[in-house]
């Protein structure tokens, strides 16, 4: 009887400790998974803009969006700590994918390099 009261009691705590490290990973990770959602989102306008050659204000504040996201990607990915080099040289390549304004001409062209830049550190870092 105790046996088994002991053994439920360790199932319990088990079930416990897991649901909770569960929820700290997923904690942890909000915060990049949702900086590079909306990177991706961003990115997904900018190319419909694009193709489309329908450039406004809205594909200015995306490509301004963008460009905020990217400088905090370290910051989001390693909070307090330093960031692997490769890693801040692949978030530094993208920013400098990044153009400077729009030219909607030009703007698919851009963008696979953009696209490539993320492409980059997912390959090694994803
Ligand atoms: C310097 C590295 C780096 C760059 C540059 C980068 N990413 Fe990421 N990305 C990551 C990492 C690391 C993850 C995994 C995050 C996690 O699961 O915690 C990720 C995950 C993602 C995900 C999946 C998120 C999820 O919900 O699991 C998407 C979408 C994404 N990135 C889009 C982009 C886009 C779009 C760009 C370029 C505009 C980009 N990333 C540039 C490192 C990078």
């Amino acid at each position: 009887m105790r046996l088994v009261f002991l053994l439920l009691l360790g199932v319990a705590i088990g079930a416990i400790a897991t649901a909770n490290i569960t929820s700290a990973l997923r904690q942890r990770d909000a915060y990049p998974r949702g900086l590079m959602n909306v990177m991706q989102h961003d990115l997904a306008r900018l190319r419909a803009d694009g193709k489309t050659q329908r450039c406004d204000a809205a594909t200015m504040s995306s490509l301004q969006q963008l460009r905020g996201l990217a400088g905090g990607i370290e910051v989001a990915v390693y909070a307090e700590e330093p960031p692997d080099p490769p890693f801040a040289e692949y978030a530094r390549r993208l920013r400098a994918a990044l153009p400077d304004t729009i030219d909607c001409k030009a703007l698919p062209q851009a963008l696979d390099k953009v696209g490539a830049a993320c492409d980059a550190c997912h390959r090694q870092y994803r």
